[in-house]
């Protein structure tokens, strides 16, 4: 018997999601809630908002074919929705609320991390807005600020100057430019090296990291211009060696998934760790309680095993059961934005798609207006390309998005530029 699932969130990384569960010989219908134009295509859109927890609930306990939930952003996993749809006797992947706050409050990982030893840059912690502002008359410079709380990955701010120090702690503290998030602050020394992402798998006691992934968070090539939610992505970065795999795993990703069991916590779910390789050795940068987006548009279509048995073992606690494979191949996103985005764009432009050769379409803000594809978010299409190596990944990819058209339309062109 198949067994049907509701994937909530409307994202590139939702797309990925379902793209890879359909591959599963083990599940029917899929359902995504909201979905965007790509998901369409796969599964059932439901019009309901990812952060309706009352919405979800509700239809899932009205759809009993609805065998799995899996909660992919950020923002429900913080107000709880594992937690609610478990209250109901209702089977769903992703860490519970008390679990999720290691992406939710950086004041709660950084001193998870202290207390545990786990290697990341010196910092304070401020909730008085004064105070923190004595800190910055002496500390170090550069400087990095960084909001509590969610801030859709704009509440971090580096700051090479004192003037900047003070107009950011502004900013967030004052100006409360991130709402609540901002009502405490972590100020952190700065790190180098080079950065590099691990999404694990986990269920709590083991660990399983998947491929490496390397994001590019600026708007513009060359890293310039303003922080967005990732302009495109690679897998994986050549930087990373066994050796510092094995540093990692040992020093950070098991210290920390047994660290939230210590702590009450159980993380069950995909633990996404923010890693700088320094030269005196891994620290962590953050952690996400979620798969990435975009990394997961690279990391996912690497894997060849079945994504929904490594669900199933997340939940049960079984994970040490599953042998692992990835494809040795490369993977390249290219993520197509409207104009304007990250500040203001508009969206219900229509898109027209030419002929993008073996390359995967995962849709973020996509929908459909009088049967004509239109752009419904910012970034608005990834476009993925596999490959023999990340030259050849590379290549296809750009190849892909040049047959890509909306008015407005703009996208990075040195993504995996290595
Ligand atoms: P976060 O949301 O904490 O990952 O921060 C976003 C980005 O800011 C990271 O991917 C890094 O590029 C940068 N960043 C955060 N913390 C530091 C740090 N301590 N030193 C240098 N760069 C940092
Ligand atoms: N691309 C970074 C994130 O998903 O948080």
């Amino acid at each position: 018997m198949k067994k049907n699932i509701l994937i909530v969130g409307g994202g590139g990384r939702e797309h990925a999601i379902a793209w890879k569960l359909r591959r599963s010989a083990q599940v029917g219908k899929i359902y995504c809630a909201p979905g965007n134009a790509g998901t369409a295509e796969i599964a059932e859109n439901v019009d309901i908002s990812a952060t309706d927890l009352d919405g979800i609930v509700d239809f899932v306990l009205k759809h009993s074919d609805i065998y799995m939930t899996v909660v992919a952003p950020d923002d429900p996993l913080a107000l709880g929705l594992v937690d609610r749809l478990e209250a109901k006797g209702l089977r769903a992947f992703g860490p519970r609320s008390e679990a999720a706050v290691i992406e939710a409050s950086k004041v709660f990982s950084k001193g998870l991390m202290k207390k545990y030893g786990i290697p990341t840059a010196d910092y304070e912690t401020f909730d008085d807005y004064e105070k923190a502002r004595e800190y910055i008359e002496t500390c170090k410079l550069p400087v990095v600020i960084k909001a509590d709380g969610l801030a859709l990955g704009k509440g971090v701010l580096i700051c090479p100057t004192r003037r900047e120090a003070f107009d950011g702690l502004k900013e967030i503290m004052e100006d409360k430019a991130f709402g609540n998030a901002g009502r405490r602050v972590v100020i952190e020394d700065v790190l180098t090296g080079f950065e590099v992402s691990v999404l694990a798998f986990t269920d709590g006691e083991t660990v399983v990291p998947m491929v490496s992934s390397q994001d590019h968070k600026r708007a513009l090539d060359g890293d310039k211009g303003l922080n967005t939610g990732g302009m495109g992505t690679f897998s994986p970065s050549l930087k990373y060696t066994p050796d510092m795999a094995a540093e990692a795993y040992e020093s950070i990703f098991v210290p920390t998934v047994r660290a939230m069991k210590a702590e009450n916590r159980t993380f069950k779910g995909v633990l996404y760790f923010g890693l700088m390789v320094c030269p005196d050795g891994i620290k962590v940068l953050e952690y996400n309680a979620r798969f990435g987006d975009p990394e997961t548009q690279v990391v996912l279509p690497r894997l060849k095993n079945d994504l929904f048995e490594i669900f199933e073992a997340c939940i049960d606690g079984t994970l040490d059961k599953i042998k692992f494979m990835w494809s040795d191949e490369a993977c390249v996103c290219v993520v197509a934005a409207s104009g304007g985005y990250p500040l203001k764009y508009q969206k219900g432009i229509p898109i027209r798609i030419g002929d993008v050769g073996d390359c995967m379409l995962f849709h973020a803000g996509t929908a459909v207006s009088n049967g004509q594809l239109v752009t419904n978010g910012g970034r608005v299409i990834g476009v993925t390309a596999m490959g023999r190596n990340l030259a050849e990944a590379r290549t296809k990819a750009y190849k892909g998005i040049s047959n890509i058209y909306f008015d407005g339309m703009h996208y990075r062109r040195d993504i995996c530029a290595l």
